[in-house]
């Protein structure tokens, strides 16, 4: 399916009437009160589908076809130049883009959003929508895209200390004024997206702030954090944890409990003594100060706002990984004291990618992953997570130095993608989906078991060289780089005993999990593709590539979607 961007009729529109955007912005911001509610209504905004959350665009749900931009490319319209293209051309619809504090204000209350407005121009003339990320306070821990005149002035704008007195350069979430001025910066730079592109809606998701965290201390020693580290914990807290006891993230709950589910006390008295207290303290801060920043954005532009967080290295302790962020066993703090933020996501640079996507989809928390390791994997990630976890958008980083290889893949797998969106969509919050992908990188001893639609799915994960699937089907050519080919796909249950199935490197036997005959056959399998939404069959597999009806085979080395039709005997 290909989303057209009603941008390109509106622009259309605008110069057949001799109007420039601008104008018709002027109009837009002074529209009478009844219009401005409608283009409220038609912003990009969550809403849900049975358990899953989904992201609307333009009255429709919307799948990310994302990538990360590297920091620094969105700093240049010159060198984007030859990258917008490069993205649209790999089946992307959507780029995840910094935009830095420091350069929307270089002079404090003096602000320029000509780089920004460039982007935006750019990113409409090759079809792509944007996510910008609000490099502001805080970026990786640090407090590095502040503006300079943030920077030099400390005694105004205070930064978090070591127990020495020394300051870091991170910008203290204790202080009033360091608030104030990104809240400001925000808000300004929401209302300028409003203006240029309230109609448009290039714009569809904002990040705020990326990758808070506190390293490599595990809390803020300066006096003003010591102060309120030793007084008591904020009373919305509290409220919170007795309302949501039941439900609380496991490592939350045990530190709860362990003190003695008190519910009054300093946060040592309440939660204990130790570094992961130190973390929940600022956990704390950090999304109060989120919030206030969050607001003061959607006050001027309600879009769907999220914040990200860099992961835990096994067996690091708080203040050895960037700690405090919106972790998984962080994210009642997080939800307590930022309502304004809609969801945490995760940035997944290490191996365990199916673990970090699941302590993710809790709790009502929708999928969102704006960063990944770029690589291989990338394309079977994201049928994965789609299939899996209704997941929002999958977004690799560094986008645009993909090449060769993993570029080629990621292209034919968010080819499927785009394929199967509305088929997607249609199925998300509902149980009727799966994602395939091997738990892990060693050697597969037993199939996968699956439940769906009434049958368990018993999948195995091809190395052709090896599997007995392979062995037995060598009629079936396979490419000799598929031997380190990527694995994965996703199932949806589109009927009574049917299926589509797409990805590489598949072969899934079926079981009876419901009353009737207990064997179960292959009644067809057919390849194809979905255009516009609508299935165009191709090849009929029912010979050797089915192994005479014994199993299905998606083979490794290519991307194929298959419509599957089972049927039951004694
Ligand atoms: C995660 C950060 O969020 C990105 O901005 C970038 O610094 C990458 N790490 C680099 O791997």
């Amino acid at each position: 399916m290909t989303h057209t961007l009603p941008g390109r009729r509106f622009t259309r529109r605008v110069k057949r009437g001799g109007f420039t955007l601008a104008a018709a912005c002027v109009l837009l911001s002074a529209c009478a009160p009844p219009v401005c509610a409608r283009q409220e209504s038609a912003l990009p905004h969550l809403r849900r589908q049975g358990t899953a959350t989904q992201l609307v665009v333009d009255g429709r749900p919307f799948l990310v076809r994302g990538g990360e931009l590297g920091n620094s490319s969105s700093s240049s319209l010159e060198y984007m130049r030859g990258v917008w293209p490069k993205l649209a051309a790999m089946k992307l619809n959507t780029v995840v883009m910094p935009v830095y504090w420091e350069l929307i204000e270089p002079a404090e209350g003096k602000f320029d959003f000509e780089l920004f407005d460039g982007l935006i121009r750019d990113a409409r003339r090759n079809g792509l929508r944007l996510v910008p990320l609000w490099f502001a306070s805080w970026k990786n821990s640090m407090s590095c895209y502040a503006p300079a005149w943030v920077k030099t002035d400390q005694r105004r704008f205070p930064r978090a200390e070591d127990a020495a007195g020394r300051g870091m350069e991170i910008l203290s979430p204790f202080n009033e004024e360091n608030v104030k001025a990104d809240a400001r910066a925000f808000a300004a730079l929401m209302r300028h997206v409003r203006e240029v592109d309230g109609r448009e809606h290039t714009v569809i998701m904002v990040q705020v702030e990326n990758e808070i965290g506190m390293i490599p201390d595990s809390r803020d020693r300066s006096a003003a954090a010591d102060k309120l580290f030793n007084g008591p914990v904020p009373q919305e807290l509290i409220s919170y944890l007795e309302k949501n006891k039941e439900t609380l993230q496991p490592e939350l709950r045990a530190a709860w409990g362990a003190a003695g589910w008190k519910t009054r006390g300093s946060w040592e008295e309440v939660f204990g003594r130790g570094p992961a207290t130190d973390e929940l303290f600022m956990a704390w801060h950090f999304a109060r100060y989120t919030n206030r920043v969050t607001e003061a954005g959607k006050a001027e532009l309600n879009l769907p706002m999220y914040v990200n967080a860099a992961l835990i290295r096994p067996g690091y302790q708080p203040g050895q990984y960037p700690s405090a962020g919106p972790l998984p066993h962080l994210l009642d703090v997080w939800r307590a004291a930022a309502p304004q933020v809609d969801f945490l996501a995760p940035d997944i640079y290490f191996p365990n990618f199916v673990e970090w996507a699941r302590r993710y989809q809790v709790s009502g928390n929708p999928l969102f992953i704006p960063e990944v390791q770029l690589g291989p994997l990338n394309a079977v990630q994201a049928l994965y997570v789609f299939g899996r976890h209704d997941a929002i958008g999958f977004s690799p980083f560094s986008i645009e130095s993909a090449e060769g290889q993993p570029r080629d893949l990621l292209t034919a797998g968010y080819d499927l993608v785009e394929q199967l969106t509305p088929l997607i969509l249609e199925h998300q919050g509902k149980g009727e989906m799966a994602g395939l992908l091997p738990e892990t990188s060693e050697p597969q001893r037993v199939p996968q078991r699956l439940r769906l639609g009434g049958y368990w799915l018993n999948v195995t994960y091809e190395r052709p060289s090896s599997t007995p699937a392979a062995q037995a089907n060598p009629g079936a050519a396979t490419p000799a780089q598929a031997n380190d080919a990527p694995t994965g796909g996703l199932v949806v249950a589109v009927g009574p005993d049917e299926f589509v199935i797409a990805g590489t490197g598949l072969v899934i036997t079926f079981d009876a999990d419901s009353p009737g005959a207990p064997q179960v056959g292959i009644l067809s399998a057919q390849e194809g593709k979905y255009v516009d939404g609508r299935w165009q069959p191709g090849r009929w597999l029912n010979g050797d590539q089915t192994h005479q009806g014994r199993h299905i085979r998606l083979p490794s080395g290519r991307f194929d979607i298959q419509r599957v039709k089972l049927y039951r005997y004694r």
